[in-house]
């Protein structure tokens, strides 16, 4: 809750400044101006703070132990662009529910779809941000290149198949969904397109040229792939690369080389996804956050990401919880670095890695010896992500 201190005024008289006194009328109607003035300023700072606060968590025990303030609603990417900092997450959303799930979105105040071909769901996305009636320039849109389309003419093609399925003529970012291409037609590693990820770069700067995109960027990309990538004389450096963050796996040195090199993040999983949500909810520390601050213990994760100046998806198809994951507010200090003491303190944990069920032969993020991928993570069923795509 802001505070607003007063500075007393001047009564003009031992400034040296006013040179004649003003009668008694003047200083009536002068008083009186001073008064309106000061009653309109009241009237201004109470409905800023009405405003304000409607954004904070509706919890009513919000704030009840320590004063709270609001995050940042956006955050700027180089383009000069604004990216809404929290987003509603699409991916695992189902079929005849995700639909739903943006209208509710969207008439609870988001203003950022996280979508991907991939997760095909982009018709029902399209259409529900149709029905909806807000206006299609108020909406960041993202989506996301198939793994199967790194081939530089098959990039175009890729995109205008979700720009139709979206019902939209321009996306606000377009990413590299992996730094994995598979062959052509089928769901079989291509080491050499993998290896160099220029030439299907170089098509998406294309596509920005040709005002289909407004941003480009990556995805699932570690610092030695994206120092391959920059190594290139790109003509649009990646506006951001969303990436796995969550609890179990915070990636300190990740965002840090991102906030050196002007990359920023965007979280997936950031409450540990599906099979680690209940387990993220129940960290200690997590709890113990909320019940200080009178918030959620998913508001708490949400406004950690944000915090962190990362940009943040998640994933809900539940009205209540879409409703809940919107309100962020800023932890204090000392409750944000008991937070990311904690995640940064236990051995990082994956919760997604789809290299064995790919039949990669390294693991994509270079995170542990081959052979411990699986233990070290392996989301369930991640086997199957992009399968049935060709
Ligand atoms: P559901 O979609 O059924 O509401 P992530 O964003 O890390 O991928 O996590 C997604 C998972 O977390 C989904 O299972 C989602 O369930 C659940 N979830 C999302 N928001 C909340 C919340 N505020 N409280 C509890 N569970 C949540």
């Amino acid at each position: 809750m802001p505070s607003y201190r007063y500075k007393l005024l001047s009564s003009g008289d031992d400034d040296g400044e006013l040179t004649t006194k003003p009668t008694t009328r003047r200083k009536n109607v002068l008083f009186a101006l001073v008064a309106a003035a000061a009653a309109l300023y009241a009237m201004f700072t109470a409905v800023r703070f009405v405003v304000r606060t409607s954004r904070l968590p509706c919890n009513s025990r919000m704030g009840m132990h320590r004063n709270l303030s609001s995050l940042p609603e956006h955050f700027t990417l180089a383009s000069g662009d604004k990216i809404p900092s929290v987003a509603l997450g699409v991916w695992q959303a189902g079929r005849n529910e995700v639909g739903n799930a943006v209208k509710v979105a969207l008439k609870a105040g988001y203003r950022h779809i996280d979508d991907a071909w991939v997760y095909y769901n982009e018709e029902e996305v399209g259409q529900a941000l149709k029905d909806s009636g807000v206006p299609r320039s108020e909406v960041w849109l993202t989506s996301k290149l198939w793994n199967t389309f790194h081939a530089p003419e098959d990039v175009e093609p890729a995109l205008d198949e979700s720009l139709s399925k979206l019902g939209t003529d321009y996306l606000d970012l377009y990413l590299v969904h992996w730094p994995i291409a598979f062959k052509k037609g089928t769901n079989q590693f291509d080491p050499e397109l993998t290896a160099n990820p220029y030439p299907t770069w170089q098509k998406l700067e294309e596509m920005v040229e040709k005002g289909k995109v407004r941003n480009i960027g990556v995805s699932n990309f570690n610092i030695p792939r994206l120092e391959n990538l920059t190594a290139n004389p790109l003509k649009i450096k990646p506006a951001v690369n969303q990436v796995e963050l969550n609890f179990w796996n915070p990636q300190p040195d990740l965002l840090e080389w991102s906030r050196e090199n002007g990359i920023p993040l965007e979280a997936y999983s950031p409450l540990g996804g599906t099979g680690y949500v209940q387990k993220s909810l129940d960290v200690p520390e997590v709890k113990a956050i909320a019940s200080e601050l009178g918030i959620t213990p998913a508001q708490v994760l949400i406004s950690w990401h944000v915090q962190r100046g990362t940009i943040v998806l998640p994933k809900s198809v539940t009205p209540s919880r879409i409703e809940e994951n919107l309100h962020v507010v800023a932890l204090p200090d000392d409750l944000f670095e008991t937070l990311e003491t904690a995640a940064t303190s236990h051995p990082p944990h994956r919760v997604g890695n789809p290299s064995k069920g790919w039949g990669i032969p390294f693991d994509i993020f270079d995170d542990y010896p081959y052979d411990d991928v699986e233990a070290a993570g392996e989301r369930e069923g991640a086997e199957n992500w992009g399968k049935g795509v060709v």
